[in-house]
């Protein structure tokens, strides 16, 4: 038989890396030894309730997650944060809606808001030119933002990212509350926060009106599982958000959610309700153990960062910066790969690690030994020293994203695209901030600065083979 995708995981698994990475159940390691999980795949049978219309173990499921994660209401959702996003947007905004946006949002609200068909309010979140990191909105940039938008309907956050910062969550929630606005958070990549009093808050203990998370990044759940979360302030669109948000999600999920996806769900919460805060505990222990061994190698671990737009890190979270070493994180990656180690991600400067409560000493012992043999020799230190132009300006919209959307494009070389309006996100990675958007104005400014960054040798992002980029017709 020829099954090129189960001979890849198969390959893959045979000889399985040691998994900084997602899914946080690493492996399975925590889960239970249920008889068979093939024969729990099952579907809306009797006594299993049904997702469209919950009345039995669904809804004590999702009921029990909305206690453990202080929410109103809780959803199971079967196709991750993304579909999280959506439906949240589409519950608390209404088409025409103008929202305040975050231009380094993940690409998951930039679908929300051709689903809703909002008008963007975009705001540049600050960035750090030394590390070419951007972080997340100030409250005094959003107040300047609302000043010119007091009529704005809401506003999308993250907490944390994807590098563990968290923005200063309660301040802008204030903020959005004198304008009667919504505060809607992608927290993908914080579900297991509320379970440790030493972690940054939740959207939740934070009064956000709708948050999702992503079970599957950083609890012990399968790959697309996540929850979606209606706030427990008294906000008098309380029930109204619900009763939308309850119809939104019904829209968007299939009619034949994975039993095995919610089972985990349910699994995750009772886990982390139990085991979590202990685990994390010991979590946090391994890590101020490898951060102060990383540290002795002279790696910046990153752990006292601060800014003033940032609430706090999420310490779970390890971000190693190898470039004093003369590595890029690409080059450092692929030699922890060669030592038995797979990291989340790597960008020009570092390292991305996501650890879970299944994390073991093990592991980070592994991790601190193959840094030692790694970076016992240096690389080919200053590779990168010109900083990259990344300005701050905000192109002019022609178009709603769902406008651009629709519209026809084509494809035409880069440095021919000024004075055209932009099919598709382009920008420099890193950092990776969009610098024009979907139905915003190509201006001779922007497009010079990517240019020249990619004279430099930065990576552009969205533009193809041939240096084409997609362009509205
Ligand atoms: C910040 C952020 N939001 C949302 C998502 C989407 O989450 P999911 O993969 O669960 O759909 C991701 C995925 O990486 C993410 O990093």
């Amino acid at each position: 038989m020829n099954t090129p995708l189960v001979s890849a995981l198969m390959k893959y698994i045979s000889n399985q890396p040691i998994p900084f990475h997602m899914p946080g159940h690493k492996g399975g390691r925590l889960f239970p030894s249920f008889p068979s999980y093939l024969q729990m795949d099952l579907t809306e049978l009797p006594g299993l309730d049904n997702l469209q219309a919950p009345e039995g173990p669904i809804l004590e499921a999702q009921t029990l997650a909305a206690r453990a994660f202080r929410s109103d209401a809780c959803f199971f959702l079967v196709n991750g944060s993304t579909s999280g996003i959506h439906v949240m947007m589409m519950s608390a905004f209404r088409p025409g809606d103008k929202v305040i946006i975050p231009r380094n949002c993940h690409k998951a609200v930039w679908g929300g808001m051709i689903l809703s068909g909002v008008h963007p309010i975009y705001v540049q979140p600050e960035y750090d030119e030394d590390k070419c990191l951007p972080t997340h909105v100030s409250p005094e940039a959003l107040e300047r933002v609302i000043d010119e938008n007091p009529n704005a309907a809401g506003m999308v956050l993250t907490n944390p990212d994807y590098y563990g910062l968290c923005p200063r969550l309660s301040e802008i929630r204030n903020i959005l509350d004198r304008y009667n606005m919504k505060m809607l958070v992608d927290e993908a990549h914080g579900a297991h926060l509320i379970f440790h009093p030493d972690l940054p808050p939740s959207a939740g203990q934070c009064g956000a009106d709708l948050w999702v998370q992503s079970a599957h990044k950083t609890l012990p759940a399968l790959t697309q599982s996540a929850y979606l979360h209606v706030g427990t302030q008294e906000r008098g669109s309380g029930t109204a958000l619900s009763a939308r948000t309850a119809q939104v999600h019904r829209l968007m999920q299939s009619t034949s959610p994975s039993y095995l996806l919610m089972a985990s769900l349910d699994w995750a919460r009772a886990y982390m309700e139990t085991r979590g805060r202990e685990d994390l505990s010991l979590l946090l222990e391994h890590l101020f153990w490898t951060r102060k061994e990383l540290g002795k190698l002279g790696i910046d671990t990153m752990e006292n960062y601060s800014r003033p737009e940032l609430f706090g890190i999420d310490k779970t979270r390890l971000v190693l910066d190898v470039s004093m070493h003369g590595y890029t994180g690409f080059e450092a990656e692929e030699a922890l790969r060669k030592a038995g180690l797979q990291v989340e991600m790597s960008d020009f400067n570092r390292l991305l690690l996501i650890c879970s409560v299944a994390d073991r000493k093990e592991d980070f012992l592994k991790l601190t030994e193959a840094c030692r043999n790694l970076f016992q020799n240096k690389g080919n230190a200053g590779k990168m020293s010109r900083k990259l132009t990344i300005s701050r300006e905000i192109p002019r919209q022609m178009l709603s994203p769902k406008e651009a959307f629709e519209k026809e494009k084509e494809f035409i070389p880069l440095k021919e695209a000024g004075g055209r309006i932009c099919g598709e996100p382009i920008g420099t990675y890193p950092p990776g901030i969009p610098r024009f958007l979907p139905g915003e104005l190509i201006d001779a400014h922007g497009l010079n600065e990517l240019l020249e960054n990619q004279a430099w040798g930065a990576h552009l992002f969205g533009v193809h083979a041939g240096n084409l980029v997609s362009i509205i017709k």
